[in-house]
């Protein structure tokens, strides 16, 4: 592996632009990419993807397979149970289109279900068991890319998943210690000691993990439809699971789910078109404001120090924002206009200050903690010049930890991307107040940001979990772009991060050099110390991430895929084949 430190070093040194060259073959660009491309958080994964293209499916059907078998393969992060975001290019037409799979809140799930009789917040309620759960969304979105988006029937795209669920794969690291660190939970519910237990004992790495519930979950989808796990038999299972557990929610909320199609957010940045997330993502939002504010710095040219401060201050300034504006579109009014204006950039631009750092609290706000990671992203692109971003999750590690008996579906803890109680963090740290209150059927407001860029040159897709460190993640994956990386040096770059609260920049174990941290402090910034609880820490890690990004240099008509190096079970692969038309 490229020591860090020499990203950073590559990130700032000004790349001579490929453009250059690029320019004499501009005018033959090829109108379809060689193959195909696919990157995921699992070597199984992305096989699923490729094997569901090599059938004659495009990169819609792969999506199915790749977030189907990361469904399967990684609990720890996503599943059935939880939801996700899927932002589609169709490379005949050029359309893109963002697919809302996101999770919605139980009627039942009122803020005072998640206050102790002392008034305080119940963390546990609200990260643990039946009240964390909102209502999954990831089976209906494969529903709907199968009937609307992909060629292949349903069966086929989650044929891989089933096989994969009933017959196992290795236990991988990351799992086992995710296990650990939510043993206490997991344990608490009969449903899910019946998966997660083995003659009494816990899953470890290298055990053969088999999921005969989950197949038998998946089938009834593939052959059903939404019916197939919204209604009849596993809705059943569903609700029975949830109410054995003192939870509630109705068999019409269930089956009343659906899918939303929304614009995606596409704004300039330097030669790039940005696409990205809409509300009920924060991330899109956020990406418009701070690389608005940030393209009228020419960043190449400036130090590790100062080109991190202008960075830091776009990031404090766009997640004072999140914490105000962003919620459900569907619910609430968000002033979308002026949020991704320029000209409003420009303002908070001007009230950026060069030398020194901005307080927080003179943007108002309080005090807030920050925790550690899952969910996961995928990228494609297929020789029709399709393109997927999918970001999905189940929120915290193995979600609520609760199982309903017979499903094999682990239910998410989405609940707590609420602002559950006004003004008191999530597990992210990040706050909110009514934009964000829970209501019947409204969706939580999301971090992830599934994105696409596209240039003169090249294409790229791109996307990572990491709760609100998502959105500064796929930030510096972008600037990372365009400074001219490639995807592998992208997912590799080291991660810096701020989000207004608290005020404290929190990096990876060397991603700034010691020089510049010097000189930020000396500007005022204030850096997180890793586990520190005295500044909100809840064993924060000193690693963070797992971006996924695939990219078409159409200069050269060539495909790469770049897969995070913090995680070692992903793989991004690249398969050449004509196009089928
Ligand atoms: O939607 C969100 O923003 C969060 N539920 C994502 C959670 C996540 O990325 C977990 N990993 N840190």
């Amino acid at each position: 592996m490229i020591p860090r430190r020499l990203f950073v070093l590559l990130f700032f040194v000004a790349f001579v632009p490929a453009a250059l060259a690029a320019d004499a073959v501009r005018s033959s660009a090829p109108s379809h990419p060689p193959g195909t491309a696919i990157a995921s958080a699992h070597a199984l994964a992305t096989q699923a993807g490729l094997d569901v293209i090599a059938q004659g499916g495009n990169a819609f059907d792969a999506a199915i397979a790749v977030s189907s078998t990361l469904s399967v393969v990684e609990p720890i992060s996503s599943g059935l149970g939880g939801g996700g975001f899927f932002l589609l290019h169709d490379g005949k037409t050029g359309k893109d289109v963002f697919i809302d799979a996101r999770e919605t809140a139980p009627a039942a799930s009122t803020p005072d279900k998640y206050l102790l009789p002392n008034g305080d917040f119940n963390r546990d309620r609200a990260e643990n068991g039946p009240w964390a759960a909102g209502i999954p969304g990831l089976p209906a979105a494969f529903v709907h890319l199968a009937e609307k988006y992909g060629r292949l029937p349903l069966k086929a795209s989650l044929a891989p998943a089933i096989r994969t669920a009933r017959e196992g794969f290795p236990v991988y690291a990351r799992m086992a210690r995710g296990y650990q660190a939510r043993r206490e939970v997991m344990e608490r519910y009969k449903g899910t000691r019946a998966v997660y237990l083995v003659d009494g004992k816990p899953i470890k790495e290298g055990d053969v993990f088999r999921q005969p519930d989950l197949a038998r979950t998946l089938e009834r989808l593939a052959a059903q439809g939404f019916d197939g796990f919204y209604r009849g038999e596993t809705a059943k299972l569903l609700l029975a699971g949830v109410k054995a557990e003192g939870g509630q929610w109705t068999a019409k909320e269930l089956a009343g789910y659906t899918v939303r199609e929304r614009a995606p957010l596409t704004f300039k940045y330097n030669d790039w078109q940005v696409t990205t997330a809409p509300p009920p993502s924060s991330g899109g939002v956020a990406l418009t404001q701070m690389l608005q504010i940030l393209d009228a710095y020419d960043l190449s040219k400036l130090d590790e120090a100062q080109r991190t401060h202008l960075v830091v201050e776009s990031m404090r300034r766009a997640f004072r924002d999140r914490t105000f504006y962003l919620g459900d579109p569907d619910f609430v009014e968000i002033p979308m206009k002026t949020l991704t204006s320029p000209y409003y950039a420009a303002g908070l631009r001007a009230t950026i200050n060069p030398q020194k750092a901005t307080p927080s609290d003179q943007l108002s706000g309080l005090q807030t903690p920050l925790e550690d990671e899952e969910t996961t992203h995928f990228s494609i692109i297929d020789a029709e010049g399709n393109r997927v971003a999918g970001t999905q999750t189940v929120n915290l590690l193995y979600g609520s930890g609760l199982v309903p008996p017979g499903t094999g579906v682990l239910l998410n803890n989405e609940m707590d991307d609420f602002a559950l109680k006004p003004g008191t963090p999530n597990a992210f740290g990040v706050m909110g107040y009514d934009a964000n209150a829970p209501k019947p059927g409204k969706r939580m407001l999301s971090s992830m940001t599934p994105t696409f860029l596209e240039s003169p040159d090249k294409v790229a897709v791109l996307g990572t979990p990491g709760g609100s460190r998502i959105i500064t993640m796929v930030l510096l994956g972008i600037l990372g772009y365009d400074a001219g990386l490639e995807p592998q040096a992208v997912a590799a770059l080291p991660r810096f991060h701020h989000q207004w609260m608290p005020d404290l920049i929190e990096m990876e174990t060397d991603a700034l050099s010691p020089a510049t941290q010097q000189t930020l402090e000396a500007m005022g910034h204030r850096f997180k110390v890793p586990g520190n609880s005295a500044q909100g820490g809840r064993g924060s890690s000193h690693v963070w991430g797992n971006l996924q990004t695939v990219e078409w240099d159409k200069t050269t008509n060539t495909l790469m895929g770049g897969s995070d190096p913090r995680n070692p079970v992903g793989a991004a692969k690249v398969v050449e084949s004509a196009p089928s038309r």
